[in-house]
């Protein structure tokens, strides 16, 4: 990684002494708060692309951290203050994805609506397992904005994202619209509605952590909203998906993410070191318990 990214060049021995990182060519990974990693080692100016996935304030257990905050004005500050220096860290060109609770994201959206362009309002649906809502409609959503710098210079690559765009018909239709009709186009660029499944514990992509969000998801964002050799930042990154979707699509990538285990999970999932604290840095064992002979699971879903 250039040095060039950070401010200065702090190296690691003058670096704060809360935060770490670990790098290759491609790939940077901070054990850090972002709010410090953003203020102190990354310069203004440079990110192509953020996907910011913060805790809810729900109350999740994120490691040694519980996602709470004493009220929801506290929190949405605290959000416009690391918002605020993800926009700053942007190119003019650059763009912003955004998650949190559908409660939290009304305060979100008004606050982002006076700093740059909101261009999408993405809701994120899932399946449901487990126990479903019995007096309320249960959740199955959470939204996401795609917000730009400039609505006039920005990278959108629809052509590979495209999806099936099904007619229902089982012939081939042809569009007579057409000054020469031919065949209606059977992809389209996906609307502000995604399905993708929740990580479950099944999949090979599933890493112990509450909050893990679905490679094909962040695949979407990165494939539309950056180019190969770009710089994507993630000052949420969790397990990590961010990184290694960005270093799978050839792009640069800086993760911060402020619990140890998690920092460990994501050095060991993009091969950036074996062992950290003395410990051998082993993907999750996975135990299956066949319970019928038939394969059935004794594993938990996430
Ligand atoms: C919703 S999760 C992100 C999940 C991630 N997108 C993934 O796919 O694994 C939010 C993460 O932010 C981390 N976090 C909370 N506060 C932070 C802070 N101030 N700086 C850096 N990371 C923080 C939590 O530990 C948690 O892992």
């Amino acid at each position: 990684m250039s040095r060039s990214l950070l401010a200065g060049d702090p190296g690691l021995a003058s670096m704060d002494p809360a935060i770490t990182k670990l790098e290759d060519a491609s790939t940077t990974i901070y054990h850090g708060d972002c709010l410090d990693v953003m203020r102190e080692l990354i310069a203004d100016g440079q990110v192509d692309l953020i996907f910011a996935d913060p805790p809810y304030n729900l109350g999740k257990q994120f490691g040694e951290s519980e996602d709470k905050w004493p009220s929801d004005e506290a929190y949405v500050a605290w959000c416009y203050s690391w918002l605020k220096l993800c926009l700053s860290k942007l190119k003019p060109t650059g763009s912003l994805y955004v998650m949190t609770s559908t409660q939290a994201m009304p305060f979100l959206d008004l606050w982002l609506r006076n700093e740059c362009t909101i261009l999408s309002r993405i809701v994120w649906h899932y399946d449901s397992s487990g126990v479903q809502a019995r007096k309320l409609y249960g959740s199955m959503y959470e939204p996401i904005l795609f917000c730009v710098k400039d609505r006039k210079a920005y990278t959108y690559n629809a052509d590979d994202i495209e999806v099936q765009a099904p007619t229902g018909a089982v012939r081939r239709l042809i569009d007579y619209r057409k000054p020469t009709p031919e065949p209606y186009k059977t992809t389209k660029v996906p609307g502000n509605v995604w399905y993708y499944p929740r990580v479950r514990y099944r999949m090979p992509e599933y890493e112990q952590h509450p909050s893990q969000k679905p490679e094909a998801l962040i695949e979407r964002v990165i494939k539309a909203s950056s180019n190969v050799g770009d710089l994507i930042l993630d000052p949420f990154a969790g397990t990590f998906t961010t990184s290694a979707v960005a270093r799978r699509l050839g792009r640069r990538s800086l993760g911060i993410e402020r619990e140890r285990g998690y920092f460990k999970i994501g050095a060991r999932r993009l091969g950036l070191a074996q062992t950290l604290d003395g410990e051998d840095l082993r993907p999750l064992d996975k135990t299956y318990i066949k319970r019928n002979g038939r394969g059935a699971s004794g594993g938990a879903e996430s």
